[in-house]
């Protein structure tokens, strides 16, 4: 029998080395510790042996079967370790995969531009305020001093709804609102889309202004013109002046064409302003009486000045843009070059 023992040991290595899996690991447990197994084998053959020889024998199986579950427990924590790693490899992270690149988006030229002219007004104390697009003849033209059959009505093709509800073809009618809503001291700032049956390179049948008007006691165009100076010196650059010319609008009088001397030459004269040392940037003036009239505000006591400014204008010169047609393409190419 210890014969039989001793060759079962070997055996029992043999198997033992051959151990990849759990399922040879049960298999082993079934040959060796098993219902059936040589332990189980060995005790039956037990009582073949002499009598005086059965403690002594008894204690050497038994010695095999600690053995035997010994090597089956350090066998089956190898395995569960070798499970492990194999898991641990399968759901690796690859740490130094790139990240999914997110694409951040931009604001658009127009916005970046607008928003900027905002903020030089906030600064001095202006309030936004927004009007329809979609306006009526009267706040667009009748109550800026514009009547039916005046001339001036030709100067802006205009996108008719009907015979009285057009779009807007400048961001003036703003004013009758805000005047209409707002007692003086009145410092307001009225940007949005604008309308007109134009185009080409510099013209856009959809564009943007922003409208400003300051209604107060003792306005005068000094007024106006230092505030736009210190609006361009921010827009523009520091060393940008500013010149009035006389104009014609019919809400205004006197009206005004505000000129910024070219930030490109100093002034010297080149490509951009044509050679004159000016550019001319946005209109204005003192707002006519009969406007103030229409709003219920007495011109013998009030005075203000208001000034139109197109914002596409304001962004090609900023930028260089010689086709105000790039501003409503959306060429990624072009857009992604702005950033705020
Ligand atoms: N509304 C004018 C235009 O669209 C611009 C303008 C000129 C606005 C003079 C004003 C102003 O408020 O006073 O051409």
């Amino acid at each position: 029998m210890e014969q039989r023992i001793r060759a079962l040991r070997a055996q029992m290595e043999e198997r033992l080395s051959r151990i990849d899996s759990r399922e040879s690991l049960a298999a082993f447990w079934q040959e060796f510790l098993g219902k059936k197994g040589s332990v189980a084998d060995l005790m039956k053959g037990l009582g073949t042996v002499a009598r005086e020889d059965r403690p002594a024998m008894g204690k050497v199986i038994n010695e095999f079967k600690v053995m035997a579950e010994q090597r089956y427990q350090e066998c089956s924590e190898r395995i569960g370790q070798l499970e492990m790693a194999a898991r641990n490899r399968r759901e690796e992270i690859d740490i130094t995969l790139p990240a999914k690149k997110r694409e951040m988006g931009t604001l658009h030229p127009i916005t970046i531009v607008k928003n900027e002219m905002i903020n030089v007004f906030l600064g001095m104390g202006f309030e936004v305020f927004e009007g329809p697009e979609i306006e009526d003849d009267e706040h667009n033209f009748t109550r800026l001093n514009v009547p039916k059959d005046h001339p001036a009505r030709d100067m802006q093709d205009t996108f008719y709804v009907s015979e009285d509800i057009l779009l807007r073809t400048h961001t003036s009618p703003g004013q009758i609102r805000v005047m209409d809503m707002e007692k003086p001291p009145i410092k307001v700032l009225v940007p949005g889309r604008v309308f007109r049956s134009d185009s080409d390179a510099t013209h856009s049948p959809m564009f943007h202004q922003m409208e400003g008007l300051v209604v107060d006691k003792g306005i005068t165009l000094c007024d106006l013109q230092g505030m736009l100076d210190k609006f361009v010196k921010q827009i523009f650059d520091a060393d940008v002046r500013t010149r009035l010319r006389p104009s014609y609008f019919p809400f205004t009088e006197p009206s005004v064409e505000v000129d910024v001397s070219c930030f490109e030459c100093g002034g010297k004269g080149c490509g951009l302003c044509k050679h004159t040392g000016w550019i001319e940037v946005l209109g204005g003036g003192i707002v006519h009486q009969n406007v103030l009239r229409n709003c219920g505000i007495d011109p013998e006591v009030y005075s203000g000045f208001a000034f139109g400014i197109g914002i596409e204008r304001i962004a090609m010169l900023k930028y260089g843009i010689n086709n105000i047609g790039l501003l409503t393409e959306n060429d990624l190419r072009f857009l992604k070059q702005f950033k705020d």
